[in-house]
């Protein structure tokens, strides 16, 4: 396994949309366990694919505590079935370092999705796992959370990040 680089707003990648996987064969299985130790090593509770620069629908979301045991979620080709409620929540991204900005979201979601196994399995989720799995379901299609904030708060998020010196820069 291997910890990836993570994609940092506004590098393109992050705006663009994922496409399906096809079938989940070992290389997608090596892909899913290296964004597990991308997202445990960041630390964060979920990462999608499109942070790491893959364009494929897949996302991993770890919900537990530091004092609990891992609790590791795998989605390939999600889809969000229903939604229920209103919540709004504080969120961070690992794709936006050292933002945290309230979200409003649905408070409880149904998702459909393969798991590392490629076996389907639907999934009602409430509290913090529904909002990671709105969160990173949005992620597949080029939109992030910046998107849910009044333009005030969404250019003073762009100002900071675009200050943070770019590893494309120099090259
Ligand atoms: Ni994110």
């Amino acid at each position: 396994m291997a910890v990836l680089p993570i994609r940092i707003y506004p590098d393109k990648v992050l705006r663009q949309k994922a496409s399906p996987v096809d079938a989940v064969t070992p290389d997608i299985q090596r892909l899913v366990d290296d964004m597990a130790e991308t997202m445990y090593a960041a630390p964060g509770v979920g990462l999608a694919a499109n942070q790491v620069g893959v364009l494929l629908r897949i996302f991993v979301i770890d919900t537990a505590n530091e004092d609990e045991p891992s609790d590791l979620r795998v989605f390939i080709n999600p889809t969000i079935l229903e939604r229920s409620g209103e919540v709004v929540w504080k969120e961070g991204c690992l794709s936006f370092p050292g933002v945290s900005e309230n979200v409003e979201r649905a408070e409880k979601v149904v998702v459909k999705a393969l798991d590392r196994n490629g076996e389907p399995f639907t999934l009602q989720a409430e509290g913090l796992l529904a909002i990671a799995i709105q969160h990173e379901n949005e992620h597949l299609d080029g939109e992030l959370m910046i998107d849910h904030l009044g333009p005030v708060r969404k250019r003073l998020v762009q100002r900071k990040l675009q200050k943070r010196p770019s590893v494309d820069a120099d090259t």
